[in-house]
């Protein structure tokens, strides 16, 4: 039988109860690895999977920060440099994309202490992830900070993409399913996919 549960109900649930079940609630992720550098060239890697798809022209990508204390690193390191990666997870990676969450000092980079491969491209100042099949660079157009909460949505453009041919579809759709990204549900599940269809776009 569908249960019934309201705010007293959040409320009085243990914090870890509450944040599963709250980020479970919205749904499957896309969850990636974002690589950054402070100015020196010091690497930073995070897995995020609260990214979102803002705009197609021109390309918007938005995600969701945690308060500085809580996730302090991609944010400062996005907004000295400007810059950044977006890196898709496969099922050969996730346990190292998963690690990367742990609370390792400014000075430790996540790519050493996971054995993910940075991977450097002329004129990017971001590392993207070697293992990842599907990755993008982004530029830094605005943060807006939410006072609500002490989180921030970090908005960037897509400079450049690097996805293999033979999964790009020929109206631009890409396969995910075939390049085998993974999507994450709540703060610790790794789920692969299997697509139903495409459809033909809706009208009245
Ligand atoms: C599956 C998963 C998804 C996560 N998604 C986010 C997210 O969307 N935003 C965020 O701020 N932290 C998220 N985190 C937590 C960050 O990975 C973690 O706080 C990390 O240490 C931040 O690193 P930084 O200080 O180098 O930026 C997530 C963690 C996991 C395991």
């Amino acid at each position: 039988m569908m249960q019934h549960f309201n705010h007293t109900d959040f409320n009085q649930w243990s914090r870890i109860y509450r944040a599963n079940f709250i980020n479970s609630l919205s749904g499957f992720k896309s969850v990636s690895l974002i690589g950054t550098s402070n100015k020196q060239g010091q690497p930073n890697l995070a897995i995020f999977s609260n990214i979102i798809h803002l705009g197609a022209d021109p390309a918007l990508i938005g995600f969701i920060n945690r308060p500085l204390e809580a996730a302090p690193h991609t944010i400062a390191n996005i907004e000295s440099t400007g810059t950044y990666t977006i890196n898709h997870i496969q099922e050969s990676f996730y346990k190292k994309a998963h690690q990367t969450s742990a609370k390792y000092p400014s000075e430790i980079s996540e790519f050493d202490t996971t054995g993910l491969t940075p991977l450097w491209r002329p004129s990017i100042s971001s590392p993207f992830v070697g293992e990842s099949v599907i990755q993008y660079a982004l530029q830094l157009v605005e943060i807006i900070p939410i006072k609500l909460n002490r989180t921030f949505l970090v908005i960037g453009t897509i400079t450049d993409a690097f996805v293999s041919k033979e999964w790009i579809e020929d109206d631009g759709f890409i396969d995910l399913e075939k390049a085998k990204s993974i999507t994450s549900l709540g703060i610790d599940g790794y789920y692969n996919v299997q697509k139903i269809d495409r459809l033909p776009y809706a009208k009245p």
